[in-house]
């Protein structure tokens, strides 16, 4: 069988497998207890906890060992967005172009922005809406969006490279 023959069918085969529980997921990490892996990506926590402003969002990923999520690739953003179908809930992600209008930033690793999944028409704020989000509703399937920074509220999704000292990425 050649090669392209065999990824069709692996991806027909994915696409009828019954998604994962977070439960399972979480299960089959190696990551901190409550976070979930995704190999090869990194180690995740949907903070369902809290409902906060991007900077507390902040602060409570750096609180609990890690940062807000940087998300480099389609295929880590595909792994994320496949988890928060599950959860259907607003979340934020280290992207912000506070100080620097329309040089979108990532805030922990300080990269100027490249692989992008913005919504259609987004981002659309200019000044006032500095902060983005991977957003559940208007059918944007969390694509993202810029929004003011502290007049919404979101889970922070968080993002970390090391437990227990160990570097997992
Ligand atoms: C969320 O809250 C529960 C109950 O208080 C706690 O056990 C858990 O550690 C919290 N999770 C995080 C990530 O803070």
């Amino acid at each position: 069988m050649n090669s392209i023959c065999h990824s069709l069918l692996l991806l027909l085969a994915l696409s009828h497998a019954q998604p994962l529980t977070l439960v399972e997921l979480e299960a089959r990490s190696e990551c901190q207890p409550g976070w979930i892996e995704l190999p090869g990506y990194g180690c995740y926590l949907f903070d369902l906890n809290w409902s906060l402003d991007w900077l507390q969002a902040a602060r409570n990923c750096q609180k609990l060992g890690g940062h807000l999520v940087e998300i480099e690739t389609q295929d880590e953003q595909n792994g994320l967005t496949s988890i928060a179908r599950i959860i259907g809930e607003d979340f934020w992600i280290g992207l912000t172009d506070i100080g620097h209008d329309g040089n979108y930033r990532w805030m922990y690793s300080g990269n100027e922005v490249s692989y992008t999944n913005w919504a259609a028409n987004e981002p659309d704020g200019g000044i006032p809406q500095s902060c983005v989000m991977m957003f559940s509703g208007y059918g944007y399937d969390f694509g993202w969006t810029d929004i003011k920074c502290t007049e919404w509220s979101a889970h922070p999704l968080c993002e970390a490279n090391y437990y227990q000292g160990r570097k997992m990425y």
